[in-house]
């Protein structure tokens, strides 16, 4: 095992200011600062997928998302749920990433996913549909107990999410991630 940081990529599915899914991302970034690296996707910038434009030169922030995705030797999704499923824009961004089907950027890329809602249900129902539409695009959702964070809203001071509790459940999500990674090779 390479004692080298793990490169990862942040996928918050929300754009709203002060989101919950962001700053459970942001704490978990903080948590695993001293085994990784971390970067994240600015989703809010991509046109809507259409086909159309899925057509060199790629737009620009469409070729960032997917060269960042590239480089990264892993991907961190964390997200709310709306109407029981994922946000648009965070299904917008995997679609404009998986594409060409056998040779997008998340073939094979490890991905750990974790959702967040102020109901108990912690976006569960979302976490599926994530992880559905990672499993399509060839990419490797981690095989861990699902991060689920209830009541979200209620574990937020200052902006910042704060349950340590829950902070150190997800550590066994990235350090399952981290093995993936280590089986799945950098990069
Ligand atoms: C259009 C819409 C639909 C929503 N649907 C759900 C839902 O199905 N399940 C749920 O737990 N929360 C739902 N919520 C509440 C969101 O979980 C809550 O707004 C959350 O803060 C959004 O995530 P964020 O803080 O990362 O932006 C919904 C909110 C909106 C605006």
């Amino acid at each position: 095992m390479s004692t080298a940081k793990y490169s990862l990529l942040g996928i918050s599915g929300s754009l709203r200011n002060g989101a919950f899914s962001t700053a459970v991302l942001t704490a978990m970034a903080e948590a695993t600062a001293d085994r990784a690296d971390h970067s994240f996707a600015d989703i809010g910038i991509l046109p809507l997928f259409n086909q159309d434009l899925y057509v060199e030169p790629l737009p620009a922030p469409v070729q960032q998302l997917r060269v960042q995705i590239a480089a990264a030797d892993g991907i961190v999704i964390s997200s709310g749920e709306y109407n029981h499923g994922i946000p648009g824009v965070l299904k917008n961004a995997l679609d404009w990433a998986s594409r060409p089907h056998n040779g997008s950027p998340l073939r094979d890329k490890p991905v750990l996913i974790m959702t967040s809602s102020p109901a108990v249900t912690g976006g569960v129902r979302a976490q599926y549909q994530i992880r559905e539409t990672v499993i399509s695009a060839l990419a490797r959702p981690v095989g861990t107990p699902e991060i689920v964070v209830g009541h979200v809203g209620a574990k937020m001071i200052d902006g910042r999410f704060h349950d340590p509790a829950v902070i150190e459940f997800a550590l066994n999500g990235f350090a399952a991630l981290f093995a993936e990674i280590d089986r799945n090779g950098r990069g």
